[in-house]
């Protein structure tokens, strides 16, 4: 059964059951500055969920588009997406467990035709803050599932929240199981070898949770949420999604068109490439904060994999196009950002090439050098600064060191990593303690320039840029970051009147406390990660700077008077200087 079918099934199933279809929110939020994406069907309905009257009535179902963050790294794999779309429906105060739970069995055995022996579930075994879900297992009981196939989980499998605080409860989860035997005796639901497959979850929302614990809302709601991706690939017998009708006209291009057989490559690039034609159909751009951020590194570990599979960029236009295609059913929308989708990828895409391209370069000498010594490795120092200078992925170096029979000394490498943060995070201390010495007005100001002088440098020289120091004075600042040549005259201009350019433009400085990790998620830059605790304070100025900074800064950027570099000059191997002031 085919994506679109599925959905279509679901949608008219619930509004056979007297749901009202409601549209599927934007993935970008709107009102909403607090998640970066939209990461589940519930999340555009919480006032809802809280007791305010939804126009729609009490019993609501869409299809939701969702980007869900935290395993971009994971993909590659077989079974992790940035972007999916969840069907979902929602009692606001109306029907229960019984009528959900009952809705659900119905949907999957008789609509989408799953056998009962295939279905396992999972129900809240109880702790102090909820009961044992009795009354989850009875209905299921009942709906036909045997109770060797009912099984009890604490808070960890089966209690929903988004985040930290909020609508949340015990939750009851269905399970396909792919015949694949036991990975051992004890292998059940809550195991991931890939013989259970998670399939939809219905969560009984009836608490919230804040700082003092949970309490029990006003009314008692089911929010539900089904992988549409992943419902396609059991129901058509496939391995992985990336084998479904949504990706797999683009792997069979990557494959043909590829000079290198990788498979992870191809679904990092088939999987990313539609995760940011999404974003970017709902209005998002690449940036170097937030959400544009998150844009930027899936665009970059796309281009990094076409580039490792040795496909001709050229053909980029082309593979965008079979992606849309493989979308267009589910997403029609899609059909009349094409042209914008493309002009941002390609865009986004050159301007890497560039940082690719240095990278590349430096990396030849490097080469020469090594093959006129006579020498067939390339020393973990010298891969360890094409990274640190040029922001060259040690992987990359690599592989082109193979293609020139060279070999790399990868574990020290390793090793030089490790101590280098080690290192940076004791001076990193000692700078920090130096930095907030002395706050007055001037330096206040100083401390929003080293900011907005941060920021132009990454816009004018590239992303490798970092701050590696800071030192200022009533007088004067200076910033060390890393940038592997002289800067031009030109150059300097640039990033002296891009400075002057966000003074000019007047914007806020925003002071935000959030999670450590959130921050680092948000792209925010931190020097001084390791001096932080979980909780961080960042500074956000407009969409020029995240950076965790303990301040203080200046209410908007239109105090800061004019910004003039004095001198650029090395600091150490890799690492510049730029001294300027504020008149
Ligand atoms: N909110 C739940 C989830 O995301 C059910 O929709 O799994």
């Amino acid at each position: 059964m085919k994506a679109i079918e599925i959905r279509n099934k679901y949608i008219n199933f619930f509004k056979n059951h007297n749901h009202a279809v409601i549209p599927s929110a934007p993935l970008i939020p709107e009102n909403d500055p607090s998640v970066l994406f939209t990461t589940a069907g519930m999340q555009p309905l919480v006032p809802y969920l809280l007791g305010q009257k939804h126009p729609e009535g009490t019993r609501l179902t869409d299809f939701q588009k969702c980007v869900r963050t935290n395993d971009i790294d994971e993909v590659g794999d077989n079974r992790h997406l940035t972007y999916f779309e969840m069907l979902g429906n929602w009692s606001l105060g109306d029907y229960f467990k019984k009528e959900s739970i009952a809705m659900s069995y119905e949907f999957l055995t008789k609509e989408l035709g799953i056998p009962n022996e295939k279905i396992s579930v999972t129900c809240f075994a109880g702790d102090d803050d909820c009961a044992r879900d009795t009354v989850a297992e009875e209905c299921w009981k009942k709906a036909g599932i045997p109770e060797d196939r009912i099984f009890f989980f604490g808070k960890d499998n089966n209690w929903w929240i988004a985040g930290e605080e909020g609508p949340c409860g015990p939750d009851t989860e269905m399970f396909y199981d792919t015949g694949k035997p036991k990975c051992s005796p004890e292998c059940d639901p809550s195991c991931d070898c890939g013989k259970y497959v998670e399939i939809w979850n219905n969560v009984f929302m009836e608490f919230y949770k804040d700082k003092n614990g949970y309490r029990k809302l006003e009314q008692q709601n089911v929010d539900t949420g089904l992988g549409l991706e992943r419902m396609a690939m059991l129901l058509q017998g496939k391995e992985t999604p990336f084998d479904i009708e949504l990706f797999e006209p683009v792997m069979k291009k990557l494959e043909e068109l590829q000079k290198v057989d990788n498979i992870q490559s191809r679904r990092i690039v088939a999987e990313h490439l539609r995760s940011s034609i999404m974003i970017i159909n709902d209005g998002g751009r690449p940036s170097n904060v937030d959400r544009g951020y998150i844009l930027r590194r899936l665009l970059r570990r796309m281009t990094r994999h076409l580039n490792k599979l040795e496909i001709d960029l050229n053909n980029l236009p082309e593979i965008i196009d079979i992606s849309i295609d493989s979308s267009k059913e589910l997403y029609p929308e899609l059909l009349n950002s094409k042209d914008t989708i493309k002009q941002v990828i390609i865009e986004e895409k050159n301007k890497f090439i560039k940082t690719l391209k240095n990278g590349e370069k430096e990396f030849e000498k490097v080469a020469n050098k090594a093959k006129a010594a006579g020498e067939k490795v390339i020393a973990a120092e010298v891969v360890f600064n094409l990274y640190e200078t040029y922001g060259f992925p040690p992987e990359m170096t690599e592989e082109l060191a193979r293609e020139q029979n060279l070999k790399v000394d990868m574990k020290n490498y390793q090793k030089l990593f490790e101590e280098h943060q080690a290192k940076s995070r004791l001076g990193s201390e000692a700078k920090f303690k130096g930095g907030l010495a002395s706050t007055g007005e001037m330096e206040t100001k100083y401390h929003t320039a080293t900011h907005l002088l941060n920021a132009a440098l990454k816009v004018v020289l590239g992303d490798h840029v970092h701050q590696k120091g800071s030192n200022i004075t009533a007088e004067r600042m200076r910033f060390d970051f890393s940038h592997g040549a002289k800067m031009t005259d030109e150059e300097k201009q640039k990033v002296e009147d891009l400075v002057n350019e966000y003074i000019r433009q007047d914007i806020k400085v925003e002071k935000l406390e959030m999670k450590k990790e959130d921050a680092i998620n948000m792209g925010a830059e931190a020097m001084f990660l390791d001096k932080y605790g979980d909780t961080v304070t960042v500074y956000k100025i407009g969409d020029v700077s995240l950076e965790l900074c303990g301040g203080p800064h200046v209410e908007s950027t239109g105090k800061l008077g004019t910004f003039k570099i004095k001198k650029e000059e090395a600091s150490s191997s890799g690492v510049r200087r730029i001294k300027a002031i504020l008149e």
